[in-house]
């Protein structure tokens, strides 16, 4: 990324301490759109990084804090497998932070992409969001308070991997994504649905991310081998909270002090 438009990399000591960091903002963000609007309503990411920032957001002081009755919850991207699969996100995110807080089942927005019809599962999803944020005018693209993210140690975000067809979308919300090199497909958001946020939050935690992340922050602008690149929010925030064997090959000048 060019310096001018580089996002803002806040590091941590560790992985809890990276995640104790997400769990922060995740309230902070919450009750200011909750304040405004009466509901928050954020994309949870998949992967494994995402489960201490879960089961962090279970405990004291966010457990209390946190107006979990006024929370939408959907997915950025998901596996083509059941939703009790052991590789679901959804299944992650059940019991990890749904379950224990218990989120009535209104309020959770699984994406079903272990439908046969992946496209029109696709489509439908779409339909749940535009109906959940009560959007009329057709093409209104949602606003979704925060999208959380990860990024694989080849620089692929929700499921927009190298050289994939979702990378070119440009009008859809939600497609499902073939994916070559995990010989399977996903369904993800793509960027025009992601870059619409108010808050773009990325999870990186990992010495085997450090060189991606490096490539990703600091590199030439390459998004088809480096889709977390292309993430730029219109007008919202982007922030990559990262830990110290993530952040090991970033130039200390690309780091913002913790804040
Ligand atoms: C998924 C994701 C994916 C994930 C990264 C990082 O479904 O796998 O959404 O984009 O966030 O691969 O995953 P880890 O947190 O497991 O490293």
């Amino acid at each position: 990324m060019s310096s001018k438009s580089r996002p803002r990399v806040a590091r941590f000591e560790d992985t809890a301490a990276t995640c104790n960091e997400a769990a922060r903002r995740f309230a902070s963000i919450c009750d200011e759109a909750v304040e405004r609007c009466g509901v928050f309503r954020v994309a949870l990411a998949g992967g494994s990084t995402p489960r201490l920032l879960h089961e962090r957001l279970t405990q004291p002081p966010y457990r209390a804090a946190i107006a979990w009755e006024h929370i939408d919850f959907f997915w950025g991207d998901e596996r083509c497998v059941p939703p009790d699969h052991r590789d679901s996100n959804y299944r992650m995110a059940r019991e990890t932070l749904l379950a224990p807080l218990g989120i009535a089942s209104e309020r959770i927005h699984r994406m079903p992409a272990d439908a046969h019809d992946l496209d029109a599962a696709a489509r439908e999803y779409e339909r749940e969001i535009s109906e959940s944020f009560g959007l009329e005018a057709p093409g209104q693209l949602p606003r979704f308070d925060l999208i959380l993210l990860g990024m694989g140690d080849d620089g692929h975000t929700a499921s927009l991997f190298p050289r994939t067809p979702a990378l070119d979308e440009r009008e859809r919300w939600v497609v499902a994504n073939p994916v070559p090199d995990l010989d399977s497909a996903r369904m993800t958001f793509t960027y025009p649905l992601i870059d619409n946020a108010a808050h773009v939050l990325f999870l990186v935690c990992g010495a085997a991310k450090a060189a991606a992340l490096r490539d990703v922050i600091e590199g030439p602008s390459d998004s088809t081998r480096l889709p977390s690149q292309a993430v730029a929010p219109v007008d919202g925030e982007l922030v990559f909270l990262v830990d110290g064997d993530a952040a090991r090959l970033l130039d200390p000048a690309t780091l913002q002090p913790a804040p």
